[in-house]
């Protein structure tokens, strides 16, 4: 923590006693004799918001990061006074505030237990420099705490005993450690004696967290300036915690079209239109599957956003039919610098309606970027979001490009001190003018949110797909994401590993990696083992820089080509489970990837492991992350698990040696799963859907799955036209019962299930299908058949 006051000397000043009250509905004001004032607003009964104002005037409330459609609401609200505290109870959490100097102590309503409780609490200094204060908040860290979240912090899963600091940077190359990099995500989970908590920071200035670093029991987190604005979620499980905050901060506005989790292929760059073709009719003829192109910034005219080289790109409308017709989507790069060019109408137009930013005292905010010296648009003013909205009219309306890339949007800037804009660049922060300080970590989000809304427009009514590089909390609602400029390192393929849980963690589930390394060049058992990774995380892509090689799946020779294409074979098998499991994020915004941590908190070998996750809700998957392995050792949860490749079973709550040479990778599946899986396709919408295949792994037990259909793009699914089994599975000594329960108008395009029952403990005397008996035949030890997808009752009798 910063420690030396720059005014007077005055060093950390602290809330005095308590001398006025007020409550307004669900807000309660608490005002000290030295005139600091404590805002708390009960948001639900598990959400506490505090706010802090040092001189009893709170600034205008607005933020980037919480959505309009935050539920409020609960269902206690009590408040009391003893000697020392006021009191707040909902149903889910009692408050403690001090009279005496505002500290606070959280307790679950239920068990009376501590969940969080303030060391210091809330005090600040008072920044001479830039006017305002640095606000700091302390709390003591709980018996065994661990921390969690943070986005895409490049370190082991769990935070403890580490100091973060919150300011997005473009991070070329970053190292194992490097902090900051790309996103601002001031969200963390605390856990201890198995019970969960969250802090949402909601500061966009450059933010620092301290996780028992400085003092081995003391957690820390502070701001340059702006306001102590923080949100307290309880859960006590830590999907609850991570709910909580997606529903604070926003969840997608729409699944993801099937086609954007299919497999994708990138590269800086390819060009020019034979290079493209080259690669999307090798993907053809080599029947491996693919579902986007990218279109890095060589596509554009001297790297002018908008813009193509016709030499290069002669007739992009046809091309990106051809590429259309060939199953690929195009996805091309759009950065925020735009070139000073006064013959480039973008330049123009952004003049002339005055869209850039300025510094301080008026010049615009000059930068160099991919295009030489750049102007930026302002972001952060509605009017300038608009306009850069309907500049994609062309590209996807026109032009048909379905997906946009925005990068640089830290924003990065060239051979600068910090890689960024300087302090006093000025935003117009949606009517709340402001300096860069306060500005830069929502930079990037402003662009993307800007580009979602173009590409809403122009692609409608099909959905849009963006991603982005930077992202502050909230990101989620527009965008997926990437890790940034990694490189081919096996280190980074465990750090891609972490940093792809950490950011579904964060409530941003639609994340991948540069699969294979952006920077320098893997070998083929690297490449192997990083899109056998890839195959299970939200966002699949391969990306590098062209000037370290190719990293085509057949880049590497016949077999790695065989190996990556079986996997890549396997997430399009697994298209529907992974659709199932967007859709439950948008929901109820659980992370796709689960850490084990979250998946079993309840288990302490779960806290400090990084490498095994859940995919979705069922299926366990380990990646192998080092050379020559032949298998690893990896921890089961407590459970039992069917090993993907063989159905032989694994008891869990133990470390196990698993074989997976580099043909294989250590997947497991959850007894009583059932797993939705489509044909191989070469790409989204290449066959008609004609059999929904359900591997059922037996459970002695209940279990119940769900598969969610429609009609995998469009918006037809919000009203109502999508179709929702839900399969309750049942299993007894000798049966096995499986209920479907169905909602929705969606008619799927498949009449019938084929259905493959993995390893029954009986002999099956019998099978009835809504109380009717049907043939069976064996196959491989497994049992398969094919039944109506009307089905309500399925009985196998032993
Ligand atoms: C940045 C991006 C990278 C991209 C390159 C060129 O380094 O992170 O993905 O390929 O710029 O646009």
């Amino acid at each position: 923590m910063i420690l030396n006051t720059e005014l007077e000397y005055k060093g950390n000043l602290f809330p005095s006693k308590i001398v006025f009250y007020k409550k307004n509905v669900d807000t309660l004001y608490f005002k000290t004799e030295n005139n600091v004032t404590l805002q708390v607003t009960v948001e639900r009964d598990s959400v506490l918001r505090f706010r802090f104002a040092t001189s009893s005037i709170f600034e205008n409330d607005f933020s980037y990061g919480i959505t309009m459609y935050a539920s409020k609401g609960y269902n206690k609200l009590e408040i009391e006074e003893d000697k020392n505290n006021y009191i707040i109870t909902t149903s889910k959490l009692i408050c403690h505030i001090s009279k005496l100097d505002l500290r606070t102590a959280i307790f679950d309503a239920k068990d009376k237990t501590l969940i969080c409780e303030d060391e210091l609490g809330f005090h600040w200094e008072e920044s001479y420099e830039f006017g305002g204060d640095i606000v700091k908040m302390s709390k003591t860290s709980l018996d065994g705490e661990s921390y969690f979240g943070l986005g895409d912090k490049p370190v082991d899963i769990n935070l403890k005993g580490k100091r973060f600091e919150n300011w997005a940077t473009d991070s070329y190359a970053y190292v194992r450690g490097a902090d900051p990099i790309y996103k601002a995500i001031p969200f963390y989970l605390g856990l201890h004696h198995k019970k969960a908590y969250g802090i949402f920071f909601d500061n966009t200035f450059r933010s620092y967290f301290d996780f028992c670093q400085e003092k081995r029991n003391v957690t820390s987190f502070w701001a340059d300036g702006g306001e102590m604005n923080y949100y307290f979620i309880y859960g006590p499980e830590m999907s609850e915690v991570v709910s909580n905050y997606t529903d604070l901060t926003g969840r997608p506005h729409h699944i993801p079209p099937l086609w954007a989790l299919g497999f994708h292929q990138c590269k800086w760059s390819y060009y020019p239109e034979a290079k493209v073709k080259e690669v999307t009719n090798m993907f053809r003829e080599l029947k491996i599957p693919c579902d986007a192109i990218y279109l890095d910034i060589d596509y554009m005219e001297g790297f002018r956003c908008f813009t193509w080289n016709k030499e290069y790109f002669p007739d992009p409308k046809r091309m990106v039919k051809e590429l259309a017709d060939d199953g690929f989507k195009t996805v091309a790069i759009i950065d925020p610098g735009i070139k000073i060019d006064n013959e480039y109408s973008v330049y123009k137009e952004a003049l002339e309606k005055d869209y850039f930013c300025k510094r301080a005292d008026g010049p615009y905010m000059k930068g160099k970027v991919w295009p030489g010296e750049c102007y930026f648009p302002d972001f952060t003013k509605p009017e300038v979001r608009e306009w850069w909205a309907d500049l994609f009219k062309e590209l996807i309306e026109d032009i048909g490009v379905k997906g946009v890339w925005n990068d640089m949007n830290e924003p990065a800037v060239m051979d600068v001190p910090g890689k960024t804009f300087p302090n006093d660049v000025r935003h117009d922060y949606d009517g709340n003018p402001c300096s860069h300080r306060k500005a830069h970590n929502i930079y990037g989000m402003q662009m993307a949110r800007a580009t979602y809304h173009g590409l809403k427009k122009f692609s409608y009514p099909k959905r849009p797909f963006v991603i982005t590089r930077s992202a502050y909390s909230g990101t989620q609602r527009y965008t997926s994401t990437w890790t940034g400029d990694n490189v081919a390192t096996w280190d980074h393929l465990a750090l891609a590993n972490i940093q792809v849980q950490r950011m579904c963690m964060s409530g941003f589930s639609f994340a991948g990696s540069d699969i294979g390394g952006f920077a320098e060049q893997p070998n083929g058992e690297l490449f192997t083992r990083w899109v056998q990774l890839g195959v299970f995380h939200p966002f699949f892509r391969v990306h590098s820089s062209g000037d370290h090689g190719d990293q085509e799946p057949w880049a590497f020779g016949p077999t790695m080509t065989d190996i990556v294409r079986k996997f890549i074979e396997i997430r399009y098998q697994l298209l529907p489970y992974l659709y199932t499991a967007f859709w439950r994020y948008t929901e109820d915004g659980i992370p796709i990837l689960k850490s084990l941590v979250l998946f079993d908190q309840h288990d302490q070998h779960t806290n400090y492991r990084n490498d095994e996750f859940i995919f979705g809700e069922k299926i366990l998957v380990c990646p192998i992350l080092e050379q020559n392995a032949k298998g690893r050792r990896m921890y089961f949860p407590i459970g039992k698990w069917y090993n993907f490749w063989d159905n032989s079973i694994v008891i869990g709550g133990e470390e196990k040696w698993v074989d997976a040479d580099i043909d294989s990778m250590p997947i497991f599946i959850k007894e009583g799963a059932i797993i939705p899986k489509y044909p191989i396709q070469q790409y989204v919408g290449e066959k008609i859907i004609e059999q929904l295949e359900l591997d059922v792994y037996f459970k002695e037990g209940k279990e119940v799955s769900e598969v969610f259909e429609d009609a995998q793009d469009g918006f037809d699914y919000k009203k109502g036209r999508y179709s929702l089994r839900n399969f309750n599975l049942v299993g007894k000594t000798n049966s096995l019962t499986i209920l479907q329960f169905k909602s929705g108008k969606f008619i799927t395009t498949y009449e019938t299930f084929k259905i493959n029952i993995h390893s029954l403990p009986f002999k099956i005397k019998s099978i009835e299908v809504d109380n009717e008996e049907i043939d069976i035949k064996m196959l491989n030890g497994n049992i398969t058949f094919v039944i109506t997808k009307e089905f309500r009752e399925l009985h196998i009798i032993g």
